[in-house]
């Protein structure tokens, strides 16, 4: 054999991509990938917007550490030559338990922002929840999904404004309402502070450098139309179209003196399912399962709102003890392998809600980023009950989980 022959027989290129997105989207093995392509892409201070969590960040790194802490205790030889990662959510059943949460401002990452988020979803069959503070409408979302779509709800000192968009919720065919209680005032994100970060990003002589040096983004920015907060235009309250911090925005419309009373009272204004997102401790879970809500979402916000509050995977088997079939359990915070997801449905939550990670996939690569975090999700889901040796979601006990002792 001569030598070339022998380069031939080992020698493989791939075929030379043209297209940057999907480019970019082959070399993303993991969502950390796409964290670290949208840090590239996107001016310095959009990106910690995102990525950042409350003051020290203790709660941010925990809920991912927690994820790392659980380990699996799995069974081999059980003879299983399919998975089916289907489940019951709300009644609706979906092809694997998970939720794309609600991100406020959106189009900051790009510029279709949710309506790419909420095709995605559709694609896969799994609900989208937009945010109150979205930056594209109720109906733009309902016009480009007709996937499940959920609503989140800040309840604001103004009850006829969250009444008004509860009914326009309902009338556009969103399917459940998710009311945040984790938001009495606005966490403060370190970050946010230093760099004077106001939505929408203010173009001054700092955003400028940070512009110049990720055109792409800043191009796409100044093309496309003004981000607002879609759900609130010409409702007589600001609508975000001049700049202003989050927290002065968010201390001086939402409600923070909110109390389970006006739990009962979205009650009265909304017919389906409701999910009380930002429940942190066992005795609030079991005030919820008595309030009748459909569904507790366990969450810190991220990280973003009380640094210190307890890592959300570890409350999941104690929520779900206490509790037990009178509400379902869902969890978000720090999800970024679909192995995470097959840990939380073990340990009792019905299904994992996620924002982060799909937002680094669309910083990458918009709509097919997004698709792209749950076409990971999903194989990794699978392969993973694959090798601990479980068939479907039932099949996940808190038995396969064991908590590494001191840390990660
Ligand atoms: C945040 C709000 C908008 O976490 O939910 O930034």
């Amino acid at each position: 054999m001569s030598i070339v022959d022998t380069l031939r027989s080992v020698l493989r290129f791939r075929r030379i991509e043209l297209d940057a997105t999907t480019r970019r989207l082959r070399g993303a093995a993991s969502v950390a990938d796409l964290r670290r392509i949208t840090r590239r892409r996107l001016p310095r201070g959009v990106f910690d917007y995102i990525d950042g969590g409350a003051e020290d960040e203790i709660s941010l790194r925990r809920n991912v550490e927690a994820f790392r802490r659980a380990e699996f205790n799995p069974r081999v030889l059980s003879g299983i030559e399919e998975v089916d990662l289907s489940t019951v959510l709300l009644g609706r059943e979906l092809p694997l338990p998970f939720v794309l949460g609600a991100t406020g401002f959106t189009r900051i990452v790009n510029p279709a922002g949710e309506l790419d988020v909420a095709r995605a979803a559709a694609r896969a069959g799994l609900p989208y929840t937009l945010s109150t503070l979205g930056t594209r409408s109720i109906e733009e979302v309902a016009a480009a999904s007709d996937g499940p779509k959920w609503f989140q709800v800040y309840v604001w000192k103004d009850k006829g404004l969250v009444k008004e968009m509860l009914a326009r919720a309902a009338a556009a065919g969103y399917e459940a309402i998710v009311i945040t209680v984790d938001t009495a005032v606005l966490g403060k994100r370190d970050r946010d502070v230093r760099r004077g970060f106001t939505l929408p990003p203010k173009i001054g002589p700092g955003t400028l450098i940070d512009g110049l040096v990720h055109p792409a983004w800043t191009w796409e920015f100044v093309r496309s139309e003004p981000i607002t907060f879609a759900n609130v235009a010409d409702l007589g309250v600001p609508d975000g179209s001049t700049a202003a911090s989050l927290s002065e925005y968010v201390n001086s419309q939402f409600d923070s003196a909110l109390s389970w009373q006006d739990i009962d009272w979205c009650r009265s204004v909304w017919e389906g399912p409701i999910v009380l997102k930002g429940v942190q401790s066992v005795e609030d879970a079991l005030i919820a399962a008595d309030a009748g809500v459909e569904a507790v979402a366990l969450s810190n916000h991220g990280g973003r709102q009380l640094d210190g509050a307890p890592p959300i995977l570890e409350l999941v088997a104690p929520v779900a003890d206490a509790v037990g079939d009178r509400t379902e359990i869902i969890c978000d915070g720090g999800v970024r392998r679909g192995s995470d997801i097959v840990k939380a449905v073990a340990l009792g939550a019905r299904a994992c809600m996620g924002g982060r990670a799909y937002l680094y996939g669309l910083g990458a690569g918009g709509e097919r980023g997004v698709s792209h975090v749950i076409a990971m999700l999903e194989g990794d889901m699978r392969r993973t009950m694959m090798l601990s040796g479980c068939r479907t979601v039932a099949d996940l006990t808190p038995e396969m989980i064991r908590w590494r002792p001191g840390g990660v």
